[in-house]
């Protein structure tokens, strides 16, 4: 086992079954730019401290910037060896360079490395996510400005309540979005700290200038306790909970669109674009758009949900079940940016229909419009209410809409 990276106290293979278990190179091959990236600003950390020469140095530039090239053009072969992308990049370095290569991870752990390589791609990622955020926050914003004076029901219980705009009906999730995009910015925040030189978990003891370390790979602080830096993982489970309750609000979006565009609302139709039709029943229509919105939400929130379940019992620092953080990680990331994506096209293409809007506006909506016109008249708020009810009952039971009730029935009521 001397292909191994720690396999010096070793003399017995590992287990074939462990090592396949135990392998992450298959989705954190994903951040191999990170990795690289942090190498990089790392040798140049350990040459001003005096533990790599400028000749080093310039070696594992170079070296890295050739296993880096291999990545990109998917040249890259793995080896059985490589248990995730920070032994396969310092393997193949080693290959490349030879000597310099095995002075690299002076005083470093995968423990403070994998931290800050995940810190590294979600910060890049996020401005991607922050996007489209904005951007369907603007295709809102623009239909709510040209669609200005459409009314439809608005609902409370899912149950007729009070005439609104469609305009106030799309801006009530721009503010959602809004706030998410306020949200992410804390996320971001806390993002910024540079575990880096935390090494296993006590620390480091060569004079490493952190500072200028974190300035270099663009972080704007550093951590300050080694132990809390290797376990913490705080930053991916925000990241998961601001996705879930982003993707809740796309989700909820989405089911309002999925009524308003049966027919039986009516209110809008959403474009062929966004639809998929049914293998047997030749006239459907379906809002697989946002019925996938609404189940990625799902998905979403179990990787949430799932990752706390791995942070709660354990111990402090790093613990290798700290390796499931990856999977979540991604695929949060892909599951809520490709509903984004979705949910700017189909809000985007939809169609409203002004005449169902308007004629699910049925008159006694308009109940409440009463009191207020009697509270108009100096009548007590309850009293108004109360005598407005007894006006619904009337046009219930003379089977008439309110407006069409005459004076003399109005003045019955008491
Ligand atoms: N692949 C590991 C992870 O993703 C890297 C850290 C491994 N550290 C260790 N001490 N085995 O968590």
């Amino acid at each position: 086992e001397g292909t191994k990276l720690w396999g010096g106290r070793f003399s017995q293979k590992t287990d074939t079954f462990l090592d396949k278990l135990n392998a992450s190179i298959v989705y954190d091959k994903r951040m191999w730019y990170e990795d690289i990236q942090g190498s990089q600003a790392y040798a140049r950390a350990l040459q001003r401290a005096g533990f790599l020469t400028e000749v080093e140095e310039q070696e594992i530039q170079k070296g890295l910037e050739l296993v880096g090239q291999e990545l990109e053009l998917d040249k890259f072969k793995l080896h059985q060896s490589d248990e995730d992308i920070h032994t396969a990049i310092e393997r193949r370095l080693k290959e490349l360079i030879g000597l310099p290569a095995t002075k690299l991870h002076t005083g470093r752990s995968r423990n403070d490395q994998v931290a800050t390589d995940m810190k590294l791609w979600l910060k890049s990622r996020l401005n991607t996510l922050k996007k489209y955020i904005l951007d369907l926050t603007q295709i809102l914003v623009e239909r709510a400005k040209t669609e200005v004076g459409i009314l439809i029901p608005g609902y409370t219980h899912l149950q007729r309540a009070q005439p609104v705009q469609w305009s106030h009906w799309l801006l009530s999730y721009a503010w959602y979005l809004k706030e998410d995009c306020d949200r992410l910015l804390q996320v971001q925040e806390r993002m910024n700290i540079m575990p880096l030189g935390s090494g296993a978990l006590a620390g480091i003891p060569f004079s490493i200038n952190r500072s200028l370390l974190a300035k270099e790979l663009g972080f704007t602080r550093f951590t300050y306790n080694s132990m809390n830096a290797v376990g913490n993982r705080d930053f991916i489970a925000e990241f998961l909970f601001w996705a879930s309750l982003t993707a809740v609000h796309l989700s909820r979006l989405a089911e309002d669109l999925i009524l308003y565009s049966s027919r039986e609302f009516g209110f809008v139709s959403l474009s062929e674009s966004h639809c998929t039709g049914s293998s047997l029943m030749p006239q459907k229509k379906n809002p697989d758009s946002l019925e996938l919105i609404r189940g990625k939400t799902g998905r979403i929130y179990g990787n949430n949900c799932g990752f706390m379940m791995v942070l709660k019992g354990l111990p402090s620092t790093y613990n290798k079940d700290l390796q499931e953080d990856k999977q979540a990680m991604f695929d949060t990331y892909d599951s809520l940016e490709s509903i984004l994506q979705v949910a700017m096209g189909t809000v985007k293409t939809l169609m409203v229909n002004e005449e169902s809007c308007t004629a699910a506006l049925t008159p006694n909506m308009l109940a409440t419009d009463l009191a207020y016109y009697l509270v108009r008249k100096g009548v007590a708020f309850r009293e108004a209410h109360h005598l407005a009810g007894e006006v619904v009952i009337l046009s219930e039971k003379q089977r008439v809409d309110m407006p069409s009730l005459s004076l003399e029935q109005l003045k019955s009521v008491r």
